[in-house]
Formats: structure tokens, C-alpha cells, sequence
């Protein structure tokens, strides 16, 4: 070991993040259906075979093995589960549980999720989360799931991200149903919040010790000019109605801003989480212009000048700025909570890990300094293990610390996943990994 070193707490979480959809491969739900509409994904890529999960999940878990996890967030495929309404599958859960026991048995704890944007067919057909109903029935779905499978998880996530789902499916309409519309975007949110609580009260009621989180994406917004009133007043107005809109009922049982939306069980909501699953990617520097709608939204998200970024998206734009303050910061103000706090995403897409190591190198710092200070992070899920299948982006943008090809299904060590490899093994980050992965910020990096 060099003389400088970050060390992180000895139990800590160190693994990577999947989820079902991208992995899995053979999936029939929304996003099989939608990837089958000309235009709806880059290059009019599918999900496919994806990772080939299903069949052999194997072979990632040896990856990961060797890669030192001790832990790994994967999710649950509703449409697998209940591919019909009300009929539920006994071979898929078993599957699951052959998965979880697997990733158990080589000490990997399982963070399993229950929802990750993907729906069944049939729920989609009755509105999805649009329709209040849809809580219903995820709750007998979770309650079916934790009959089977509540033995032997003790970290669930109920929900992953009700905002970005919210939104793509009805803002920027890049995931179905694709339906633009601002009142769908609060009901749709407010529903998956409600589905929380659900998920919430079945899980504890079968197993008090389980652990239940939220996973909600911490999107920073900063004013572009920092001196614009109105860049500011966007600002703050993009912060309460995509973060505060999850956070506050956790915090307060209350929005701290007008939203008139079904009080009572917003009021329940109010501490209801065990952890908090911080995703954390990019921040937007936001711009406030007159004009229409479509000027003003193509004016709003930009970048830092001179700023590094991560490869391009299916719009053109970078898919974010490299911002690793923005994981502390994200942090802090989840801090509010007054839970634990796990990183359950982060990560950057960037095909030739040229950014990669130092990504990791620059975020796990501010994860430690938030350590040193006394936030209470128990762990960091990287997204993700190898590439998948990136939703609208479909296979061109890749994530992974290992390489995927999805047309061989041959899997390659990046650098950057190497060097996780040492971070974990060791625990800490050392002089020595960064002279290796990133020399240039060795005078400057353990001040
Ligand atoms: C998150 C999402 C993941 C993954 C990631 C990278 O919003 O939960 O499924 O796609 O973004 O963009």
C-alpha cells in the first residue's frame, strides 16, 4: 500500500447494480413491446437475449466473484412472475430463488428490487401506474413474491426511481406509454409513492428485520448563470417537482410545495423507507428562456463549460456532465431522511473507459469525505457489471465495468473494472491505484 490511503468502513457494500429487463433477455412485457415500434430505440436496437440472465446468470456471478462483490442489486420481473393477471408463475419465482441462493451461497447479499420500469403486459393494457388501481395490484404481487423469496433477502427496494419513470414515460415520452402530459406525470409518481407504502407495510409484516427502501434518482439542477434570477427560479422549480416530490413525503408526510394529491397517504409515507437508495449519475446546469415550449425545453439542460462528459444519448447531448461533487452533495441532502443512506446507481456510459477509472477514483473520494463527516453510507452499487440493454439507448450506450458484446455474449475486463477489483479487495484507495489509473491527479487527490 502507498503512503496515502482512503479507507472505508470495514463492512462496507461494495458491488454492482442490474435489473431484470436489461439483463435478463426473453422478456414479454411494455418495453418488449415497445422496442418492437419502429423509431422508439436507438438503432432500432432490442433488449433480445440481452445478457442471457435467464438462463445462465452463472456466468456474471463468477464475475462478480471474482471482482470481490460482497453484495448485488438485481431485480424482479413482474411479467415473469404474473404473466397473466392473477396467475402467477411458480417456475419463475423459483428461478429467482435459484439466483438469489446462488449469489448467497458465494457470500453475495442480494438488494433485490420489485419494480424497475418494466410492467406486464396486462397491467399496461388498464393504464399502468396512471391508474390508481395498479397499487393493488403490485401489492398482491409483492405479497406473493415475499411469500417465496422473503426467507432469504433481507434488502429489498420497492420501487427504482418513480421519477425518471414517471418522467420519460410522460414528459420526455423516450419510455412508454410515450404520453406527454404534466398531470400524468404528478398522478404517475404519486401512485408509485403509494406503491411504496404498500410494498413497504407487506414486507415488514412478514418480516420486520427485512430492510425497505425507496430508490429514487438525485437529479441536480444548477443554475446555469448563477447570477440569473430566473435560471435560479428553474432551478429550484425542476428540484421540487423532480426530487422534492420524493424525498418531502419521506421527510415531512407532506409536500413543502402545492401539490394537491391525496394527502392522507402522503402523511403515511412520512418515515416509511429503512434506507434510502440514492441513484446518482449527472447534474443539469439549467437555463430559463422565453419562448415556446420547444425552445424553452431545448434550452433547458446544459452542461458546464469546458466541463468532461460522458458519451452521447439517442438526442445528440452528452448524457451528463462528470460532476463527482454532485455525489456528496446528493448525499447531504438525502441526509435528510435520517436513514441510512445506500448508493444503489451510479456510474457514467463511456465505451472506451477512457473516464471510467477516474470516474470511480473522483466519486468514491466524495463518497469518503461524506464517510469522514459522519453521513451514514453502508455501501455503493456501480452501474453496472457488464454493459445491457440501456432502454431507449438500447445497446450504444455502454455502462458496464465489463465489456459485453451481445452478439457472441463475450464479456471482457475493463480497466476501470479492475481497478474496482483493488478498491474492494483492499477496502480503500491507495497511492499506488492512482499513480496506476489516473497519475495526474496524484499530487492533488488525497489532500
Ligand atoms: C438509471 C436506471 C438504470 C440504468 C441507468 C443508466 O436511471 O435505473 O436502469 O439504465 O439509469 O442510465
Amino acid at each position: 500500500m502507498g503512503e496515502h490511503v482512503l479507507e472505508f468502513p470495514k463492512d462496507f457494500f461494495w458491488g454492482t447494480a442490474t435489473s431484470s429487463h436489461q439483463v435478463e433477455g426473453g422478456n414479454t412485457n411494455n418495453w418488449s413491446q415497445w422496442e418492437n415500434i419502429p423509431g422508439k430505440i436507438r438503432n432500432n436496437d432490442k433488449s433480445g437475449n440481452a445478457c442471457g440472465w435467464w438462463e445462465s446468470m452463472e456466468v456474471d456471478l463468477s464475475l462478480m466473484k471474482q471482482m470481490n462483490h460482497n453484495t448485488h442489486r438485481m431485480s424482479i420481473e413482474w411479467s415473469r412472475i404474473e404473466p397473466e393477471e392473477g396467475k402467477f408463475n411458480e417456475a419463475a419465482i423459483q428461478r429467482y430463488k435459484e439466483m438469489i441462493r446462488s449469489l448467497k451461497d458465494v457470500g453475495i447479499e442480494p438488494m433485490v428490487t420489485l419494480h424497475h420500469f418494466t410492467n406486464p403486459i396486462w397491467l399496461e393494457n388498464k393504464g399502468a401506474w396512471t391508474n390508481e388501481a395498479s397499487i393493488q395490484y403490485f401489492k398482491r404481487y409483492v405479497t406473493y413474491v415475499v411469500e417465496h423469496l422473503g426467507d432469504d433477502v433481507r434488502l429489498w427496494c420497492t420501487i427504482n426511481e418513480p421519477e425518471v419513470y414517471a418522467v420519460e414515460g410522460h414528459m420526455l415520452c423516450y419510455y412508454p406509454p410515450g404520453k406527454f402530459s404534466l398531470a400524468l406525470y404528478f398522478s404517475t409518481t404519486i401512485n408509485l409513492l403509494s406503491a411504496h407504502l404498500a410494498a413497504y407495510e407487506v414486507i415488514k409484516a412478514k418480516n420486520y428485520a427485512a430492510q425497505v427502501g425507496i430508490v429514487k434518482n438525485y437529479q441536480l439542477f444548477d443554475p446555469l448563470d448563477e447570477n440569473s434570477f430566473f435560471d435560479k427560479l428553474l432551478a429550484k422549480f425542476l428540484d421540487r417537482y423532480f426530487n422534492r416530490i420524493v424525498i418531502d413525503p419521506f421527510v415531512f408526510g407532506k409536500f413543502t410545495f402545492p401539490l394537491p394529491y391525496r394527502k392522507e397517504e402522503i402523511a403515511r409515507l412520512k418515515g416509511k423507507t429503512d434506507f434510502f437508495g440514492l441513484n446518482y449519475y449527472t447534474r443539469w446546469r439549467v437555463k430559463a428562456t422565453l419562448g415556446s415550449p420547444a425552445t424553452m425545453l431545448a434550452n433547458i439542460f446544459n452542461i458546464t463549460p469546458g466541463a468532461q462528459v460522458s458519451d452521447i444519448t439517442k438526442d445528440g447531448n452528452p448524457y451528463g456532465e462528470i460532476y463527482p461533487e454532485g455525489i456528496y452533495r446528493a448525499i447531504k441532502i438525502v441526509s435528510a431522511i435520517n436513514k441510512p443512506i445506500y448508493i444503489t446507481e451510479t456510474g457514467l456510459p463511456d465505451a472506451d473507459d477512457s473516464r471510467r477509472p477516474r470516474f470511480l477514483l473522483t466519486h468514491l473520494r466524495q463518497v469518503h469525505k461524506a464517510i469522514k463527516e459522519g453521513f451514514d453510507v453502508r455501501g455503493i452499487y456501480h452501474w453496472s457489471l457488464t454493459d445491457n440493454f440501456e432502454w431507449a439507448d438500447g445497446w450504444a450506450l455502454r455502462f458496464g465495468l465489463v465489456a459485453f458484446d451481445q452478439n457472441t455474449g463475450e464479456r471482457k475486463m475493463r480497466a476501470s473494472g479492475k481497478l474496482f477489483c483493488e478498491i474492494v479487495k483492499a477496502g480503500a484507495i491507495t497511492q499506488d491505484m492512482v499513480k496506476q489509473y489516473a497519475p495526474d491527479m496524484l499530487s492533488s487527490y488525497f489532500e
